[in-house]
């Protein structure tokens, strides 16, 4: 069995290497020709750990490679994963205009039978179009199956989410396709979940949005903390033990970004739109994350009045630890903010720099970037903890210290600990903490 994966971003690029991993020949196709070449080369063009070596291992076996040729892809696959983007739309919807590209492209070279599965996150009955547009369009009667296989793979973990799974949803509407989908997912047998379709579209949007909603849960509980005696962290592990609960994605700060969880949860809420059900929890936990920004930026205010003209350290700008992704990252928003405010950026990450300049280019001394986290914090009036890298929650506070103009520290990760900081001398206010 060939396996053809129709484009080599985040989800498409982890997949064709997971998938040749478990032994399968797989061959990855994108439209971007200078990215094939580099990834042919073994070069992985985004930061994420472990997969530049896998790249190459499976490279250097044979059973994986890449091409620009769309064409050839679809001929030669029998199984097709669609793993092209889906950029969110003004109105939150997501843009289905890649999917329905490809699909017209697998309609006009369907030679022979092939499964297509859908594995960009889509919205509920895309699949539906999918298949109406193959069968639309293609130019033989030949016979095909269309699947969903959502991917929850996280950024940071990418490699070892997709190699150990903690489950497998297939969507399916033959037994075709499911004999096909669980043969190719084998090594994960006892943690394969067989569903229709439409079931498998959900599950995918209805996780992410779950877990977006347990941050901003934790986050509104982290107000009401502030205003009593309570503790976000100790609520959160009170809250945990409770196995119905469970501990994870219940840490209080600046809230959520990437890829997949603030598009997610607006698509999710369009979605119950056009089927005419009400989702405004939803819209409810897209308002308590944007909030986070907001908060944080009060909290520099309430520390030093006016920012005009103050230098403000921003430490960490990805949208979490471990990777250089700062798609929605809270940091651009506070970058923003603070930039309307007239506040001077000194700005520090250890891999999302590069990145954050095609946002936001260097412009002296409005928006700087630093070498070094020490760096950033020269003369700082007050430093600001974006994204909880080891390198950030490790800082030697004593050289911190000499390097700062006041010692205001406000911690949007909670990654000090209040006492101690406060005993070095800084004044501390973090999320949800007294
Ligand atoms: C997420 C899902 O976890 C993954 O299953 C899906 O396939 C894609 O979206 P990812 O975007 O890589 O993965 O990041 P994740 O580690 O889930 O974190 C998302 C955001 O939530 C980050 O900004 C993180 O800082 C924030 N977060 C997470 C919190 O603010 N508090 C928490 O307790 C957990």
């Amino acid at each position: 069995m060939k396996i053809g994966i129709i484009g080599t971003g985040y989800v498409g690029l982890v997949s064709a290497v997971g998938l040749a991993e478990l032994g399968h020949e797989v061959v990855g196709t994108d439209k971007v020709a200078e990215k094939i070449e580099k990834i042919s080369q073994g070069n992985v063009p985004i930061y994420e750990p472990g997969l530049q070596e896998l790249l190459q291992a499976n490279l250097r076996r044979g059973n994986l490679s890449f091409t620009a040729d769309l064409t050839s892809t679809i001929a030669t696959s029998d199984v097709l994963f669609v793993c092209v983007n889906t950029p969110q739309r003004e109105d939150g919807s997501a843009d289905m205009t890649y999917v329905e590209g490809v699909s017209r492209k697998i309609a006009e070279n369907l030679n022979q039978y092939k499964l297509i599965v859908e594995k960009s996150t889509v919205p509920v009955r895309t699949s539906s179009w999918i298949k109406r547009t193959i069968s639309l369009y293609r130019k033989r009667d030949v016979d095909f199956d269309v699947a969903s296989n959502p991917e929850f793979l996280r950024e940071g973990a990418a490699v070892s989410d997709f190699l150990h799974p903690d489950r497998v949803i297939i969507g399916v509407e033959s037994e075709r396709a499911r004999e096909i989908l669980v043969k190719i997912y084998e090594r994960f047998q006892d943690r394969i979940l067989v569903t229709n379709i439409d079931t498998a579209e959900l599950i995918k949007h209805a996780s992410n949005s779950f877990l977006a909603m347990k941050i901003s849960y934790i986050n509104l509980m982290a107000d009401l903390c502030e205003r009593t005696d309570a503790d976000v962290e100790q609520v959160a592990q009170g809250m945990g033990l409770d196995e119905r609960i469970g501990s994870r994605f219940l840490r209080a700060g600046l809230g959520y970004g990437g890829s997949c969880f603030p598009k997610d949860v607006r698509a999710l809420i369009r979605i119950g739109e056009d089927l005419g059900v009400d989702l405004n929890l939803l819209k409810e936990v897209d308002r308590i994350n944007f909030n986070c920004v907001n908060k944080t930026v009060d909290r520099l205010k309430k520390a030093l009045w006016i920012l005009k003209d103050k230098k403000i350290a921003l430490l960490g700008l990805a949208f979490k630890p471990e990777t250089d992704d700062i798609r929605n990252a809270p940091s651009i928003g506070l970058i923003e903010r603070l930039r309307e405010e007239g506040a001077l950026l000194q700005m520090y990450d250890p891999q999302a720099v590069e990145n954050m300049k095609t946002l936001f280019p260097e412009k002296k001394p409005e928006l700087v970037y630093a070498a070094s986290p020490y760096d950033a914090l020269k003369g700082a009036n007050a430093a600001l903890i974006v994204t909880e890298w080891d390198e950030i929650k490790d800082l030697d506070l004593k050289q911190a210290k000499d390097q700062m103009e006041n010692l205001i520290l406000v911690d949007g990760r909670n990654v000090f600990n209040p006492a101690a900081v406060r005993k070095m001398g800084f004044e501390y206010s973090s999320v949800g903490r007294k």
